[in-house]
This record gives structure tokens, sequence and C-alpha cells, in this order.
């Protein structure tokens, strides 16, 4: 039976979702790690990380934390906290506490955590600031909540020169609602919160032809489009207009194409 999370998660929960979110976590670690960082993410801390997913971010915010440290890796998907379970318990991780819940209705106490980490969540939830507000009494004075997500998608597609590709992301954008400028928001939410902005950081970078970003957008287009010609919300006719042109982009090693603009935006609870 599935949770009310998983069912209103727009990209499902199966398998290939899986190897996407991996992938997905392969190509943007870096700048992840870099965000940790810059938020003080250190040893023997109490981390949060929510909306998990397969929990590739909470083995290695395990490692961070160290053995005297403590990573609470929440999701929606009781798939992707049985696979998360089953990798922290093969490598003996028992800093890592997994647990199948909604995040807009943690329960956990008031100042017991040293961070909050949420990547590519915010955008799939109608009630952001609900969990913000959560996040915020969770954390102890000083405490810091990392979110990474996308900005200005609704920009970054009118400025896509490519005419199918700005079709096909033009549903996309649609489908989301607001969900994909959470970015944009995400200072005023903090501050109403009672967080602190420390930092907005942009990440984005370049595709080209088979880069890891290429491949990602790719990724993603080829399991989310089908969806929404199901749903009726793009015409088949398009979606194959759009892999025609992808095809002899992907063979022109001049195309290139800005990735989705995304920030890191760190909030200190005062
Ligand atoms: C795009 S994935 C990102 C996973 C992970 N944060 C990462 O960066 O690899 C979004 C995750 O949010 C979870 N999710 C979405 N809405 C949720 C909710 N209301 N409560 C708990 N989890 C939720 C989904 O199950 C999914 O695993």
């Amino acid at each position: 039976m599935s949770t009310a999370a998983e069912r209103d998660y727009l990209l499902g929960t199966n398998d290939e979702e899986l190897r996407r979110l991996q992938a997905q976590h392969n190509a943007w670690r870096a700048k992840t790690t870099d965000l940790w960082d810059r938020a003080g993410f250190r040893a023997g801390q109490t981390i949060l990380d929510l909306g998990c997913g397969p929990g590739f971010t909470s083995l290695e915010l395990g490692e961070r934390v160290g053995a005297g440290g403590r990573v609470l890796a929440v999701d929606g998907s009781k798939k992707f906290a049985d696979f998360l379970r089953h990798r922290a318990a093969s490598a003996s991780m028992t800093q890592i506490e997994v647990a199948v819940a909604d995040v807009r209705t943690l329960d956990l106490p008031a100042a017991s955590i040293d961070a909050a980490f949420a990547r590519w969540l915010l955008c799939f939830i109608k009630e952001p600031q609900k969990v913000i507000e959560q996040v915020a009494r969770t954390l102890k004075r000083g405490g810091r909540l990392l979110v990474m997500d996308y900005c200005a998608y609704g920009t970054f597609v009118a400025q896509i020169e490519y005419p199918h590709l700005r079709r096909v992301l033009q549903a996309v954008h649609r489908s989301f609602g607001d969900g994909l400028e959470i970015g944009d928001k995400l200072p005023h939410l903090m501050k109403r919160c009672g967080l602190a902005v420390m930092e907005v950081i942009p990440i984005g970078g370049i595709a080209r032809p088979g880069n890891r970003i290429w491949c990602w957008i790719e990724d993603f287009l080829r399991m989310y489009l089908p969806e929404l010609v199901a749903r009726g919300a793009l015409r088949e006719e398009d979606c194959a207009a759009h892999w025609e042109e992808w095809e002899t982009n992907a063979r022109d090693p001049q195309a290139s194409i800005a990735s989705p603009p995304m920030v890191g935006a760190i909030g200190v609870k005062v």
C-alpha cells in the first residue's frame, strides 16, 4: 500500500526512478558536498536528510558525521527506505536511522538536531512553508537548514533556443505548478520561519552532448515525458518531434543547453 507522500510524488518510486536518482546524485555530488562544507556539516552532528529518496546523500552524510553522529533519513517511499536500510546495514552504519514519513507532518522533538538537508524535495511539495516551519522548530539554536533546489525555471525555459525542447520543457514546468520556482522563494520562506539566510549559492552548468549534465537532462525527459503524454499534458507528436530534434543535437558537437538553474540556500536558526 502506498503512502500519501508516495502517491503525491510526481516521478514515482520504481526501479527506473531509483537508477535515475543514483545517476543524478553522481552528476551533482561535488556541488552537494561543497554545500555541506559551506553549511558546516561535520562529524558528531545530528543531521536530518529530508525526502532522502534511496539515501545516496544519507550514506555520505553518515560518513561525514561518523560513528559519533546521527543521520535521520526520512522519505515517504517505503521502497526507497528499505533500499537505504539495506545499504546502511551492509555498511554497518548504525548512525543512519531511516523512517517512512511525510515531511509535511514530521513530529520530531524541538531543538533536537544540528542541521537539516533537503535536496530536490520542496519542488514537489505544495506547502513548502509547512516543512520549513517544522524544520526550524526542530533545529537547535545556530543549527542550519540547507536546501538545494530549482529556481527561475520559467526564465530558463523561455531562453531555450531549440523549439521542440522548449515546448516539452514548458509542459514539464506547467506540470510542477510553481514548484520549480521554489529557489526564488527560499530566502523569504526561511525568514518567515525564523531562519536567518546565511548564503544563497547559484548552481548550474552547461549540457554538451554526452556530458553528465546532458545525460541527466535526457534521463529525466525519457522518464517523465511519457507520463505527461499519458496524462494529456503533452501531445505525442510534440514529444516525438522533440526526440528527433534531441537526436540531431546529440550528434552536433556544437550543441549546448544551460542546465536548469538551481540554488543552495542556507538558513540559520536564530
Ligand atoms: C527527486 S527525489 C530526491 C531524493 C534525494 N533527496 C536526492 O537528492 O537524491 C524526491 C524524494 O522526495 C520524496 N518525497 C516527496 N514528497 C514527500 C513527502 N511529502 N514526504 C516525504 N517524502 C517525500 C520522494 O519519495 C522522493 O524520494
